[in-house]
């Protein structure tokens, strides 16, 4: 009986030791892709700045919609714990959270149509926008680095 006990306590722990690596792969996945976002934006600033071809940009936007279409799956239960800067309030308003990702996509959509059309001047203004879009979600959920 008391060896029963023992084992099961043994997988329970086995249990917990793999859900903690699990969450760690499910951060550091989504840190390296938000990361990737970040370095989309500052491509795509270039390109603004000197006044360059947008059209191209459109495949940059393509990638970043694609993610984001992913990102509610990425804060599953449990992934607040670790090495993340994702605040609690992200678990607690998740239809918010969700809401708030649905209109980051929108305005990349905004901002594709702005690209394909090779338009400078409107895929500047969509550009400002989507930084902000970004503050929208990085403001309530995200914490700031002191
Ligand atoms: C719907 C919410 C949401 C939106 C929209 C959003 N972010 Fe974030 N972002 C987060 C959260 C939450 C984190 C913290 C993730 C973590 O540490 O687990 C984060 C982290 C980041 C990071 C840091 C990644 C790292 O190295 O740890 C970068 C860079 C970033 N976001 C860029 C962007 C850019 C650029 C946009 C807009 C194109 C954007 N984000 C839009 C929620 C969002």
């Amino acid at each position: 009986m008391k060896g029963v006990v023992w084992m099961g306590a043994a997988a329970a722990i086995a249990l917990a030791a793999g859900t903690a690596w699990a969450q760690a792969d499910v951060i550091a996945e989504r840190r390296a892709g938000l990361k990737r976002m970040g370095e989309h934006m500052q491509a795509m600033k270039a390109v603004v700045d000197s006044r360059g071809n947008v059209q191209p940009l459109a495949a940059t936007v393509d990638d970043m919609i694609a993610w984001y279409r992913t990102m509610p799956q990425r804060f599953p239960p449990g992934s607040d714990r670790g090495d993340t800067r994702a605040l609690p309030a992200l678990w607690n308003e998740k239809a918010n959270f969700e809401t708030v990702n649905n209109n980051m996509v929108s305005q990349l959509q905004a901002l594709r149509t702005a690209a394909a059309s090779g338009d400078a001047a409107a895929f500047a203004a969509a550009y400002g926008q989507t930084g902000q879009t970004c503050g929208t979600c990085h403001r309530p959920y995200r914490q700031r680095i002191s």
